[in-house]
């Protein structure tokens, strides 16, 4: 896979190494601002540190500065940027570093003079670096003009190279953002250029020589089987749907996680169709099955001792002769029937196939992750994803994501929300109360399988910046969830 950047360690003294631009910390001292940690020779610190105020460097996250390198530093320009106030916290080195390689186009070479003095920190940097380094360029000509300069090859200045734990926490942080970059290239992807056999065709080539074993269901085993959620959901495509289920086995016995991930490759609301503005943004709507699919890539790399099985559900939700119609009676696999008032809602219907599959699948716990409501965007903002689920579950889900440095918050299923999801025909409906909407469709989803213990991870923010880059996070597809449930298998496997 080749979407991060080259990194590469140094213990070199930063003046002295040779690179295009050199990238140097700001710490903001109650509103002063000072260079961290001891990078740079006593002589160019004092001066530079006296000029950093009237310079505009301010140390505050996303504060970048570029300056002509000082007398005695090889790199031909140095970067200055900010990591807040506090230089030992690792979410601020990594947005830090990341805004600092997203503002560095034009430099080839980037070296990071970041304080690294533990293992922590140095994967920290790497990782705010590697994913500030991406760029998706899939549909660029490849000429000057509309291709930017991104930059190919990272040195980290570190204390020691030899260190075990130094090199462990790089390459643990490569792995981890080959799978968010190879998540944001997916969500970033066309839609025309993704339909759900290609997404399974692209899973497929991912989990080539990392012993995860796929399985892919297609539209004749789906319907023959009584997958009604995604058979229904994708009729109105002419691009049918499709269940993809990965499989990783530890050497050790081990408890096992389910992850399922919503797959909408594109979601144009079916029947119930949404307006042009609403649905801009819709080829993000498999983010869910994107970042199912690079954890569990991420997981075997990384030989996590627990069981993982990753399902992504994938359907193309159009309108047209075919299409399911509001007021259509499904049965989901198993057997469970759902009236469909609303096709636009046809995430919870693809995704309860999948539920209803992992739980007879025997997995100890399931977490779902989905592009869901608008209504989480409603609640908590672009940034912050909205988890539910069994009290013990969502609970180690939300510390998952504070520790990974993705933004959540633990959110409720009230019980006055069921009778709301009552429908007069079939077993329960697609649509619930509008108030409260993303907790309604989290409601719905518990219904499916009420016996399993369950986390659900509504990333309609998230998932997909529309405005301008911050941190490492770019505009575009941005990779969420990866790095939380990651975080997660990790720390189940030690329990
Ligand atoms: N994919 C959308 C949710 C969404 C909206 C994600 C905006 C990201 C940004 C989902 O399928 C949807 O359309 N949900 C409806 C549900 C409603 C019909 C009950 C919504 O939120 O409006
Ligand atoms: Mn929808
Ligand atoms: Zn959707």
């Amino acid at each position: 896979m080749r979407n991060v950047a080259e990194i590469t360690l140094t213990g070199k003294d930063p003046a002295d190494v040779r690179a295009d631009a050199l990238i140097v910390g700001v710490v903001n001292d109650n509103g002063t601002p000072k260079l961290a940690g001891q990078t740079l020779p006593k002589s160019v610190a004092k001066s530079l540190n006296a000029s950093l105020e009237a310079l505009g460097a301010t140390g505050e996250i996303d504060n970048t500065v570029r300056i002509p390198s000082p007398e005695g530093v090889n790199a031909q320009i140095t970067v200055l940027t900010g990591i807040g106030s506090d230089e030992d916290d690792t979410e601020s080195l990594r947005r830090g570093a990341g805004a600092a390689l997203q503002n560095a186009d034009g430099f080839d070479r980037v070296a990071l003079a970041l304080p690294a003095n533990t293992g922590k920190k140095v994967g920290a940097i790497a990782e705010g670096a590697l994913l500030g380094a991406y760029r998706f360029q899939t549909y660029r000509a490849g000429d000057a003009d509309n291709t930017p300069r991104s930059p190919k090859a990272l040195e980290l200045v570190v204390p020691s190279t030899r260190e075990k734990t130094t090199r462990s926490a790089v390459e643990r942080a490569r792995i981890i953002a080959e799978s968010v970059n190879g998540t944001r290239d997916l969500i970033n992807t066309a839609p025309n250029d993704l339909p759900p056999a290609e997404f399974a065709d692209r899973a497929k080539s991912s989990v080539k020589g990392t012993g995860l074993k796929i399985d892919v269901l297609d539209e004749k085993q789906l319907k023959a089987d009584g997958y009604g959620g995604l058979t229904g959901v994708g009729q109105g495509s002419s691009r049918p749907p499709r269940l993809v289920k990965i499989s990783w086995s530890p050497s050790k016995k081990a408890p096992h996680i389910a992850l399922v991930g919503k797959g909408i490759t594109f979601d144009s609301g079916g029947l119930s169709i949404k307006p042009s503005s609403g649905m801009e943004t819709m080829k993000s709507d498999m983010s869910g099955a994107a970042a199912v699919l690079q954890t569990i890539v991420a997981a075997a790399r990384l030989e996590v001792p627990v069981r993982v099985t990753a399902w992504l559900a994938l359907a193309e939700n159009m309108p047209s002769g075919t299409a399911q119609r509001p007021s259509d009676v499904i049965s989901i696999y198993g057997g469970k029937t759902v009236e469909v008032l609303n096709t636009d809602a046809e995430g919870r219907l693809v995704l309860a196939d999948a539920l209803v599959a992992a739980q007879e699948d025997g997995a100890d716990a399931v977490i779902d992750i989905a592009t869901l409501t608008g209504a989480q965007m409603v609640a908590l903002g672009s940034r912050v994803a909205g988890i539910m689920g069994t009290d013990k579950l969502r609970d180690e889900v939300v510390s998952s994501a504070d520790s990974s440095g993705e933004l959540a918050w633990p959110m409720p299923l009230p019980e006055e929300m069921r009778p709301t999801l009552e429908s007069k025909v079939a077993d329960i409906a697609n649509i619930g109360q509008r108030w409260g909407g993303m907790l309604s469709a989290a409601v719905s989803l518990k219904e499916i399988i009420p016996e399993t213990q369950w986390a659900h991870i509504d990333i309609a923010g998230p998932s997909f910046n529309e405005g301008s880059n911050w941190g490492y996070t770019p505009a575009g597809g941005t990779g969420y969830g990866v790095r939380t449930m990651l975080e997660f298998l990790e720390n189940y496997s030690t329990k």
